[in-house]
């Protein structure tokens, strides 16, 4: 079949570089199917961040992109980011806005709607993301955790079919780190919206995502179900560490004995 005809977003031959230096050569994911999440999983530098500004069109890239069967590969960033959303590693610090105005311009980039759908959307996203007592807040007076919830308010509150997500719960607490994940899945099932976010968590990946694709050094090593594929053996190759899985009361469990 034709990689045209396939809901979602398709990457082939992906090519990425740093001057001399090669980081995707000629990468192919699987497709990455709406309503889903796709964790993206994989060492320091193994070129995740790289691979998600290259599907946002902010930077140069080789190779084929599909979304939806339209080959969106000679796209501008603009184009792109009316339906891919990209919420990056860190976020801008210096903005002297609340963090309700922060949301609502978001909500408000590129839309044409009335924005009165953009103001109760914006109270839904802050709601169910946990900030509605924060939305009078300058963004400069938050928390790390509470400004990465922010910026993935932002991201939600613009409903892409494809959301590009790099470490987003880096910087939360246990409690947040579920929730977040738990919203994203809602989300993407809600509204069949493809999520790819990268994570370092794997007991998170374990236990959240639908599908985990595994980066090194450029390379897909592996993908498909988070129980099939975040194994022992794949933990010794890729991460070097003595790991063993199983199950916790029917949740997925991992536990590290030491490095390699
Ligand atoms: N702006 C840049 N200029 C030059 N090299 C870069 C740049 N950004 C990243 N690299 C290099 O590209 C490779 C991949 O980096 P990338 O940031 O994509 O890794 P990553 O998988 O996101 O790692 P991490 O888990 O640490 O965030 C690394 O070798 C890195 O040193
Ligand atoms: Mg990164």
């Amino acid at each position: 079949m034709s990689p045209t005809k396939d809901a979602g977003l398709r990457v082939q031959g992906l090519q990425m570089r740093y001057g001399a230096q090669t980081v995707l050569q000629g990468l192919s994911l699987p497709l990455l199917s709406p309503g889903q999440v796709h964790a993206l999983i994989g060492p320091n530098a193994a070129g995740k961040s790289t691979l998600l500004r290259g599907l946002a069109g902010l930077q140069a890239a080789q190779g084929q992109v599909w979304l939806d069967g339209e080959d969106i590969s000679g796209w501008a960033p603009a184009r792109r980011a009316q339906r891919l959303v990209y919420l990056p590693q860190s976020l801008p610090t210096r903005t002297g806005l609340a963090v309700f105005e922060a949301v609502l311009s978001a909500a408000m980039a590129g839309r044409r709607g009335r924005s009165a759908d953009a103001l109760t959307q914006v109270e839904s996203v802050l709601q169910r993301l946990d900030l509605i007592e924060l939305a009078s807040r300058p963004l400069l007076s938050l928390s790390g955790g509470q400004r990465q919830l922010v910026g993935l308010a932002q991201a939600l509150v613009r409903r892409p079919r494809v959301l590009l997500l790099d470490e987003p719960t880096s910087a939360l607490d246990l409690y947040h780190q579920h929730l977040v994940l738990e919203r994203v899945r809602q989300e993407a099932r809600d509204q069949d919206m493809a999520v790819l976010t990268v994570l370092h968590d794997l007991p998170l990946a374990l236990a959240r995502a639908d599908q985990v694709l595994v980066l090194d050094q450029g390379r897909l090593l592996a993908a498909g179900p988070p129980a099939q594929v975040i194994a022992p053996a794949l933990l010794a190759k890729v991460y070097r560490v003595d790991a063993v899985v199983g199950d916790l009361a029917g949740h997925p469990a991992l536990a590290v004995a030491g490095a390699l």
